[in-house]
């Protein structure tokens, strides 16, 4: 479920590659190796209210990528980890639950360190479950 924005339809502060296999749409973003690069993506939410954020990555080092994650200028993780998946070619979710606003939203995951982010894929936005009609 949720809906899809890859990360090359988005804003990438580096280059969209496609040199490591796995990755959805027509690449990914690989950030420059800096301080605060990023990809930002503009997300619609239908109404107001959390949503999780899943942010598909990968991570060939063994040296962790942490990132500063904001909505609409707002910090909700200052150091969201992105360790290592093994290779570039492997793909892994780091999701978390963040408020959004109806309509326009903003999300971005900029770089803590000089490595740059994690090559980034793609963000998957789930609209809150208790939106859903009830079960019972
Ligand atoms: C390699 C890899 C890139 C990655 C980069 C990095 O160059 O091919 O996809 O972004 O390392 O360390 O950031
Ligand atoms: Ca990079």
């Amino acid at each position: 479920a949720g809906t899809d924005y890859e990360a090359e339809d988005g804003v990438c502060q580096g280059t969209v590659d496609s040199n490591h296999t796995g990755y959805s749409g027509r690449g990914f973003c690989n950030t420059n190796n800096a301080v605060g690069a990023y990809v930002e993506w503009t997300v619609s939410a239908a109404a107001a209210g959390p949503s999780s954020l899943a942010i598909r990555y990968a991570n060939g080092t063994t040296t962790d990528r942490p990132a500063t994650i904001s909505v609409n200028g707002a910090v909700v993780a200052n150091a969201q980890p992105f360790p290592g998946t093994g290779a570039w070619t492997t793909w892994e979710l780091q999701t978390i639950n963040a408020n959004l606003v109806a309509g326009s939203n903003k999300i971005r995951v900029a770089s803590n360190t000089a490595n740059g982010t994690a090559n980034l894929d793609k963000l998957t936005v789930d609209a809150p479950r208790d939106t859903q009609a009830p079960t019972t």
